[in-house]
């Protein structure tokens, strides 16, 4: 059986490079030459622990390969995953255009039966477009099937969520393509959960906002204990002991951000609306969430006064540690909110300074990336951390502050032990502790 797997952003890249690490063939495309071109000598776009080695062994191997000839590669391809992007639209909703293009590309070279499985996370109903659109493109009368198979990866633990996935969603109409992808994942038989396809679609989507609404939750408690004695940490940990509740993803800070729940919420609020459903509970999970930045600037004013002029220095960009992204991350707004004070900003961050001079390049004096946090904090009237990278919670706090011109550390993701930067002489503020 051959696998192709359309799209080589996050989700393609790992799904092309997992599968072929459970032992299928499969060539991963893209309409991008220069890409493929790129990731062929094994230059992978992305930063993601664990991908290059994976890529690479495969691609040696010999169960993986990387091609932009799309039509050539569904022709050779007996089950097709759509991994192409979904972005967001100005009113919320995904795009769509490029898993039509995909759609009626897979028309044009259906030959033989092809089992089509959309991964992209799309909203519900996308399976029955998709299969409408091959159904009306198709030059032949060949039987093909439709299937959605979400896909649950984090970024910076992508590569070991595809290996040892919690679960799998199949989302199925036929027996035929159930048995498929049942065998494509044959090694985690137990784990396979199969469903109809709206179910599927609509699982991802689901989870997605619950796991936003979890955080907006307990960032609306962060700012009941800021305003308290209360302790957000010892909060969240009494909620979490119950099962019911769980511990993870009850982490207070500025907000979430990355390519997924920014998108998915918003989506699916777009989708319920869409269908008559009264949405608000997510909206306002969203709109806390917006929130984050303007509750951070109060505080990082709580420490400075006025910020016209103060260097800031501004440790972390990514959206989250170990990664290189910075979609939707906090960071942007943050910034683009201290520079609107007048602010001079000193930026450092492990791997995603490049992605940032994108959208602010240096600026001398006003904006400036630094190589390394000490760099970063040097003459700076105040540190604050917006991304939780195991760097910063190891930094030697006494050579931060013999750098700074005033010890003020203003922490987004609470890495310290308050008491630590306290007993060395910093002013430190963190979120819904005290
Ligand atoms: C998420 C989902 O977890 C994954 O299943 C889905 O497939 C894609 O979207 P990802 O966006 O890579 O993955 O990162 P995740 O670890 O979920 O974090 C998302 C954001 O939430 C980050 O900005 C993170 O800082 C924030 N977050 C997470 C919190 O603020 N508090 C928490 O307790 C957990």
């Amino acid at each position: 059986m051959k696998i192709a797997v359309i799209g080589t952003g996050y989700v393609g890249l790992v799904t092309a490079a997992g599968l072929a690490e459970f032992g299928h063939r499969v060539i991963g495309a893209d309409k991008d030459e220069d890409k493929i071109g790129r990731i062929s000598k094994g230059v992978v776009p992305i930063y993601e622990p664990g991908l290059n080695e994976l890529i690479a062994g495969n691609v040696r191997k010999k169960n993986l390969s990387f091609r932009s000839d799309l039509s050539a590669v569904i022709g050779e391809a007996d089950v097709i995953f759509v991994c192409v992007g979904t972005p967001q639209r100005p009113d919320g909703s995904a795009d769509m255009s490029q898993v039509e293009e995909v759609s009626r590309l897979i028309a044009d070279n259906l030959d033989r039966y092809k089992l089509v499985v959309e991964k992209s996370t799309v909203p519900v109903k996308t399976s029955y477009w998709i299969k409408r659109t091959i159904g009306l493109y198709k030059k032949t009368d060949t039987d093909f099937d439709i299937a959605s198979n979400p896909e649950f990866l984090r970024e910076g633990s992508a590569v070991s969520d595809f290996l040892q996935p919690d679960r799998i969603i199949v989302g199925v109409e036929t027996a035929r393509a159930r048995d498929l992808l049942c065998g494509i994942y044959a090694k985690f038989r137990n784990r396979v959960v199969v469903t109809n396809i709206d179910t599927a679609e609509l699982i991802k989507h689901a989870s997605n906002s619950f796991l936003a609404l979890k955080i907006s939750y307990i960032n609306l408690i962060a700012s009941i204990c800021d305003k308290t004695e209360a302790n957000v940490e010892q909060v969240a940990e009494g909620m979490g002991l119950d099962p019911r509740i769980g511990n993870r993803f009850l982490k207070a800070g500025i907000g979430y951000g990355g390519s997924c729940f920014p998108k998915d919420i918003k989506a699916l609020v777009k989708i319920g609306e869409d269908l008559g459903v009264d949405m608000s509970l997510l909206k306002e999970a969203d709109r806390i969430n917006f929130d984050r930045i303007r509750v951070f600037v109060e505080k990082i004013k709580q420490a400075l006064w006025i910020l016209k002029d103060k260097r800031i220095a501004v440790l972390g960009l990514a959206f989250k540690p170990e990664t290189d992204d910075i979609r939707e991350a906090p960071s942007i707004s943050l910034i683009r909110g201290l520079i609107g004070e007048g602010a001079r900003l000193r930026l450092y961050d492990p791997q995603a300074m490049e992605n940032m001079k994108a959208i602010y390049p240096a600026e001398p004096d006003r904006l400036e990336y630094c190589d390394s946090p000490y760099r970063a904090a040097e003459g700076a009237n105040a540190l604050v951390i917006l991304t939780e990278w195991p760097e910063f919670s190891g930094l030697d706090l006494g050579r931060v502050r013999e750098a700074m011109a005033n010890p003020i550390i203003i922490d987004g993701r609470n890495v310290f032990d308050p008491a630590v930067p306290r007993r060395l002489g910093f002013e430190y503020y963190s979120i819904g502790r005290k």
